[in-house]
């Protein structure tokens, strides 16, 4: 394109992400401030924000007017405003109705709404027009997750001069299933306005390879695939991970320990404690584990009075699967509470809660066996988080093989959720590994998420992208 805008900004990075990395706080004066929300993301791309005066474009997870541009912890900020009706359809309905589910296997029946794909373009081009304005000359552009598959093509539209990354962050379905997308075609030459597509698994980058020869009839060639216009974009895994070192650290903080062996007592100090940490969604098998536990208890399997800590963050609460699937793991809590508890014992502890990291940090060394089993998961940072932080080396971690991180933790006891007998049985062999057992297998995956953490994701990510051929001229200059 010839027509290239004028920046306005002078950003030599800009990160487009559905969520901002702050939560807006109300002060009791009526003003509003922003506290940060410490993820890996952010955490990752500080540094390279810091270094190249960058900018991040985000929704703040309100409706309402664009909170506009600020600076918030040493970082510039652009906030993206959705109005109420946004919310329900962009937010709530394509991205997390429809995309979400057909995303991970159809385990939720995805909703194809017109109305909600309408209010995807329009929501996705108001991101694309804020980064385009935002980028100065020749920037790289980072987008981010299913939420924005489209900017990289509506950036490039108006922006031919700068380097676009995408990053998805869940899977990306076998082509029988993304068939299923009524938009499949318009959303594949979305991803491919980008120069370089970036998935957590080596399947999900040939799934979208897949989609691009069938959605789109392009060629591709290994990992390159022929764009129109003679481009070439390269699609390839890079598995995400976590800020290990500081959770590492946070995990042998005297506090922290003493706050673990609390939680301990304060379960009466059972012989087994068991941790199930998840987002209230119904991709992450909560069901399929309360009820493997249940028949674990029926059986008494566990020994005496075993002790599971469901920690079940509220998520996407106005969303009717999600608001459905609540119900059904409290029934399930009850009835196994109901059946098998005693005064001051209840077998699990169901929290609907979400908590700071120096507690979650206090639960992970607090259990004897972590918990993972989603029916499908793009990669499951908890699983990473729990290793980073059993600096004593003990520890088991039951890991669902429908999980990225099955991938790279070989030590985990891996699992196939659907499998009831064969999740009970592995639960167990988790529960009565010997030590040494459970420290050599906890040791090879410490090393893991030692040697790839978030900073090496992020630096291997934007290393690619700097080498791939880029621009409206990739793969012809
Ligand atoms: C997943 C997605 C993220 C999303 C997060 C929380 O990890 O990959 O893009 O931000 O869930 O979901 P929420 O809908 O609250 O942003």
């Amino acid at each position: 394109m010839s027509a290239t805008k004028r920046p306005e900004s002078d950003r030599h990075f800009v990160v487009v992400a559905n969520r901002l990395p702050v939560d807006r706080v109300e002060e009791p004066d009526g003003k509003t401030s922003w506290q940060p929300s410490p993820g890996g993301l952010v955490s990752a791309l500080e540094p390279v924000m810091r270094e190249a005066g960058g900018a991040w474009i985000g929704w703040s997870g309100d409706a309402g007017p664009a909170p506009g541009a600020f600076e918030a912890n040493g970082l510039h900020l652009v906030g993206i405003g959705l109005s109420e009706e946004e919310v329900q359809d962009f937010y709530e309905g394509f991205c997390n109705a429809t995309l979400w589910p057909l995303y991970h296997d159809v385990i939720a029946p995805p909703v194809f709404d017109r109305r909600w794909w309408d209010a995807y373009v329009r929501v996705n081009q108001r991101f694309a027009d804020a980064a385009a304005k935002q980028a100065a000359p020749g920037a790289t552009v980072w987008v981010h997750d299913y939420q924005l598959q489209l900017v990289p093509q509506m950036l490039r539209e108006q922006r031919d001069d700068v380097r676009i990354g995408f990053f998805n962050h869940i899977p990306f379905p076998g082509y029988e299933i993304f068939a299923q997308l009524p938009w499949r075609r318009q959303v594949v030459e979305g991803l491919l306005g980008a120069d370089l597509v970036g998935f957590q698994r080596r399947a999900d980058a040939s799934n979208f390879l897949r989609a691009c020869r069938r959605a789109a009839s392009l060629t591709t060639k290994g990992q390159v695939v022929h764009a129109d216009g003679g481009r070439e974009v390269t699609a390839a895994a890079f598995p995400i991970s976590i800020d290990t070192a500081t959770l590492n650290e946070i995990a042998q903080r005297p506090e922290v320990r003493e706050r673990s062996a609390e939680i301990r007592a304060a379960l009466g100090d059972p012989e087994l404690v068991l941790l199930g940490v998840d987002r209230l969604d119904y991709t992450k098998g909560i069901l399929h584990r309360l009820n493997a536990y249940g028949e674990l208890l029926d059986e008494k399997r566990l020994g005496p009075r075993p002790a599971l800590i469901q920690v079940a963050s509220p998520s996407r609460e106005r969303v009717d699967a999600y608001r459905a699937l609540r119900d059904d793991v409290e029934v399930t809590v009850g009835r196994i509470n109901g059946h098998h508890g005693e005064i001051g014992y209840p077998p699990v502890h169901y929290l609907h809660q979400s908590y700071p990291r120096e507690e979650m940090a206090a639960l992970y060394l607090a259990a004897d066996v972590m918990l993972v089993t989603p029916l499908r998961d793009g990669m499951n940072l908890v699983a990473k988080e729990y290793v980073a932080c059993r600096f004593d080396e003990s520890g088991t971690l039951v890991l669902s093989e429908f999980t990225g991180a099955a991938d790279e933790l070989a030590g985990a006891y891996l699992v196939n959720p659907h499998d009831i007998e064969g999740l009970k049985d592995t639960i167990v062999r988790a529960a009565n590994a010997s030590p040494a057992e459970a420290r050599r297998r906890m040791r090879s995956m410490r090393r893991r998420v030692r040697e790839h953490d978030v900073a090496r994701w992020a630096r291997d990510f934007l290393d690619a992208l700097e080498r791939v051929p880029a621009g409206a001229a990739g793969g012809r200059g």
